[in-house]
């Protein structure tokens, strides 16, 4: 069923905390380098504001482990953030408290305020009662448009949702509709390309799309384990031998019970170190020489699976071909951002590292959705309940 959104409820006048994932990259001189977890959270923001609701924006920033930590504080957020909107948006040096408390008794429709770091308080990650209260006390209503936390159980993705009336940003609103619709009702021939560097990270997600895609492209250092499994050398690739059975199991299953034909890579770019300028080469899977790495996928492979995305009407993508942070190594990962570019099906690149390669190959604009959730986005994909979503109220 689908979730309450901010837009089918009364905010005018009303306080609203928002939780937003502004966990943005920082240089070293502490400045925001990529802005698009921040462009993503505005319609909601601009909304409220022009709603006239009072507007209490939280988020975490990296992983400060519960302590203070100068480099993590929110103002080059909010700086940006500021700059972004047009209009001011207080930073405050904490999230809950005395101070917090009159900050909020002191704004006016329309105005903003961004609390501190929500992870520099030890409470949080332990999605604590006392402080989840804390932070529904300053609110009438929450918020989540922090789709890419919303597979964390912390106080505030999840917990205060149990002391306030709980509903979806615009920007969640818009991650589930897609996502969704890829999982649950997609245009067939559907494919998804699975990629990253570990099996282990990816069997929740392969499992499951197994049995819902037609076409499943395997490529990565992941794939080392499945070439493991075929019977294949691979030197000194990168594998989990303890999941060579589970690739093997999974393979089974493509050819007998599982709706998805199943892709891997039938050449490969192999280096003798994985560093910018080691020698490299392109060489069929059955005959990666003994000491070489995997590094991306070969000519023959982008070839088989642009075949593949060509023919489908929903194409879902998470994870790289290669090691893609090398140039010369993201030239698989760059040919299936090409690939998604130039069809017209519905494309889903899921977040972290392959929202990244889009990015990073200027073909962002070029696909359908490309999703602000990394770690949220691939559990939605391996179909669990996301805390941060379950929580939040249902439409009548
Ligand atoms: C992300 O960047 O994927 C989200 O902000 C979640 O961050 P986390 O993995 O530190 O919880």
């Amino acid at each position: 069923m689908a979730k309450l959104s901010v837009r089918d409820v009364e905010v005018a006048g009303k306080r609203v905390l928002v939780r937003e994932d502004f966990n943005v990259p920082l240089d070293e001189h502490g400045k925001v380098v990529d802005i698009t977890r921040l462009e993503a959270a505005l319609p909601t923001i601009k909304y409220l504001y022009e709603e006239g609701a009072r507007i209490i924006l939280v988020s975490h920033l990296g992983r400060p482990k519960g302590k203070v930590v100068q480099r993590l504080r929110m103002d080059p957020v909010a700086r940006e953030l500021s700059r972004l909107l047009g209009r001011p948006v207080e930073k405050l040096d904490s999230c809950v408290g005395p101070d917090v408390e009159q900050a909020v008794r002191e704004l006016n429709p329309g105005d903003i305020i961004l609390l501190e770091n929500v992870r520099f308080d030890p409470r949080e990650e332990k999605n604590d009662s006392e402080f989840a209260l804390s932070l529904a006390r300053l609110a009438d209503l929450f918020v989540n448009d922090a789709f890419g936390a919303a597979h964390r159980e912390h106080a505030s993705t999840a917990g205060v949702a149990r002391y306030l009336p709980a509903v979806a940003g615009d920007l969640l609103v818009q991650e589930l509709k897609m996502l969704d619709l890829a999982v649950n009702d997609p245009e067939r021939p559907f494919a998804a390309i699975i990629g990253g560097a570990k099996v282990s990270d990816k069997i929740g997600v392969i499992t499951n799309l197994l049995q819902r895609v037609d076409y499943l492209l395997v490529g990565g250092g992941l794939a080392n384990t499945f070439l493991l499994a075929q019977g294949h050398e691979i030197g000194s690739s990168l594998h989990e031998r303890d999941l060579v059975a589970i690739a093997r199991q999974m393979m089974k299953e493509a050819e007998t019970t599982a709706r998805a034909e199943l892709l891997l890579p039938v050449d490969v770019v192999v280096a003798e170190e994985v560093k910018a300028g080691a020698n490299a080469q392109v060489v069929a899977v059955e005959d990666i020489p003994p000491g070489w790495m995997v590094v991306d996928i070969g000519p023959r492979t982008q070839e088989a699976f642009a075949d593949v995305i060509a023919r489908c009407r929903t194409v879902v993508w998470n994870g790289p071909m290669g090691v893609f942070e090398i140039p010369s190594f993201a030239v698989g990962t760059r040919a299936i951002a090409e690939s998604m570019a130039a069809t017209d099906a519905v494309t889903i690149v899921g977040g972290g590292e392959s929202a990244a390669a889009v990015h990073q190959a200027g073909l962002a604009d070029r696909m359908r959705h490309v999703s602000t959730g990394g770690g949220a986005s691939l559990e939605y994909l391996e179909g669990k309940l996301l805390p941060g979503i379950a929580c939040l109220r249902e439409k009548e």
